[in-house]
């Protein structure tokens, strides 16, 4: 099967949508519980747009999105700004097909060339393909919480892997 990546647009938010919603309903590796609206995901996605953050969609020859792949800030406060933190989510049908890594490799390229200093992938332990994924992309085991989060009444632990797109010795002023 071949698939074509490309920036998502607006009309992509129902699909959008549908992708986040089924991540919530059937993955541990999602720490979300509640399902997502229409109107929170079309804010999720403007604010994206605003603070130019990409969001990547794949589609499948017959036009129908598949998986995303986006990143968006780090904790928030302005000491990160030059940290991203990424997600990425492939229908199980489109999974396994070099996706993951083609969205990961692209999300890198427009880190760095948006000026980033470090990528974040704040992952669920139990979730090796993932991480089998990042560190075959240079990514490095940064440290893991033990109980960090919760789903469907169990303990999830979670480990984080970075990835440093440049070597400046400061960040600026
Ligand atoms: C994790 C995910 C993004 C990987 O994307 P993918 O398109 O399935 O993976 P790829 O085909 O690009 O494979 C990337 C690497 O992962 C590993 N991998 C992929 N599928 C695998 C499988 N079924 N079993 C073991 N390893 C596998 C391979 O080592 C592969 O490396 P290679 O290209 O050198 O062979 C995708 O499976 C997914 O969306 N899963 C559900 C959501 C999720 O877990 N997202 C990540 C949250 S942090």
């Amino acid at each position: 099967m071949t698939y074509t990546i490309r920036p998502a647009s607006s009309a992509d938010i129902p699909a959008l949508l549908d992708l986040h919603n089924w991540s919530i309903a059937e993955l541990d590796g999602t720490w979300i519980e509640k399902p997502e609206t229409l109107e929170g995901r079309t804010k999720w996605f403007n604010d994206r747009m605003a603070a130019d953050f990409p969001v990547l969609v794949a589609e499948d020859a017959a036009g129908q999105v598949v998986g995303y792949a986006s990143y968006g800030t780090y904790r928030g406060r302005d000491g990160y700004d030059l940290t991203v933190e990424h997600s990425i989510y492939i229908y199980p049908h489109a999974q396994g097909h070099g996706l993951g890594r083609r969205f990961l490799d692209m999300l890198v390229d427009i880190a760095r060339e948006r000026g980033k200093h470090m990528m974040v992938a704040i992952i669920d332990a139990q979730n090796r393909i993932s991480i089998v994924l990042h560190e075959k992309s240079g990514f490095v085991q940064g440290g893991a919480l033990p109980q960090a989060g919760k789903k469907k009444g169990k303990w999830r632990d979670q480990v984080t892997l970075y990835l440093l797109l440049d070597d400046r010795e400061a960040p600026g002023a």
